[in-house]
């Protein structure tokens, strides 16, 4: 068993590169991944369980809320989570706070993957990807050190009833963005959105993808297409993407990484 545990939550790897990095301060931490029911539920032996989430719709992304809530955390356990977000931190790690009570909470804005409402560019204050990741590796340094010291946060996570709103109106904007899922000309048939989809929701159908009716809307699959192919209507044709450049599809389909 780890000393450590992070539940993560990623579509397009930047939570997952945030999380190794607390990781690597940490020193012996299992990352444990949340975009499927979590492989491993019991974190009674953990000292500090930590959740490295974005903010999806002014909430929590998936059926993170639910896998929350199934997880066990010894009562001493000292408990964290650090939120990214594009311009507003919702009422994710509200929500995280009320299921399990955490001792030390962080935010940092990255850009926008949300690239059917807006390219990615957007962050606050507004930076390069270079910058952006930048700022990322120094919060991601200064919350591992906080969380290796056990620091407490002061205030709890701020509670707004507009984002807690927005959340849940998002399932049905969600929903109608589904519905647009395409792979175009330039697709090739490698499956590899197939293999990246939390859900099993594609399937290849006369070498193309087929897109259900299970999307949580991650993105991975957009993200992640080797030739872009994927788009949600028209709009994400031009728009560039932003898979975060150290974390790989492979890397965001384990469903437990170890980190030493
Ligand atoms: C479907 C979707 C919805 C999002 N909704 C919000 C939002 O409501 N507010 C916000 O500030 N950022 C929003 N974002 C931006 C993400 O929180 C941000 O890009 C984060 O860094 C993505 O992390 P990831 O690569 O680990 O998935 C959204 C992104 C996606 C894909």
């Amino acid at each position: 068993m780890s000393e450590n545990i992070i539940y993560c939550y990623s579509g397009s790897g930047h939570c997952l590169n945030m999380a190794k990095s607390i990781a690597q301060v940490l020193g012996d931490t299992d990352i444990v991944m949340m975009r499927s029911y979590p492989a491993k539920t019991d974190a009674t032996e953990a000292k500090r369980v930590g959740f490295v989430f974005p903010c999806y719709g002014g909430g929590l992304p998936g059926d993170v809320e639910d896998y929350v809530k199934a997880i066990k955390i010894a009562p001493g356990a000292y408990k964290f989570a650090v939120e990214q977000f594009a311009g507003y931190m919702g009422c994710g790690l509200h929500k995280i706070d009320e299921i399990v009570g955490l001792d030390y909470w962080n935010t940092i804005s990255n850009h926008s993957t949300c690239i059917w409402l807006m390219p990615h560019r957007l962050t606050i204050p507004p930076t390069s990807k270079k910058t952006a990741q930048e700022r990322i590796d120094r919060k991601a340094l200064e919350v591992g050190g906080a969380v290796r010291a056990m620091k407490r946060s002061e205030k709890k996570p701020p509670k707004n009833a507009v984002f807690a709103l927005e959340s849940k109106g998002f399932s049905g904007i969600n929903a109608k963005n589904i519905k647009n899922f395409k792979a175009n000309d330039k697709c090739i048939g490698c499956g590899s959105c197939v293999k990246i989809c939390p859900r099993n929701n594609i399937q290849l159908v006369g070498g193309k993808p087929s897109f259900g009716k299970n999307c949580i809307g991650c993105l991975s699959c957009v993200q992640y297409c080797p030739k872009q192919a994927i788009n949600v209507g028209k709009i994400t044709e031009k728009r560039e993407r932003f898979p975060n450049p150290t974390v790989s599809a492979a890397d965001l389909t384990q469903k437990i990484i170890h980190i030493d």
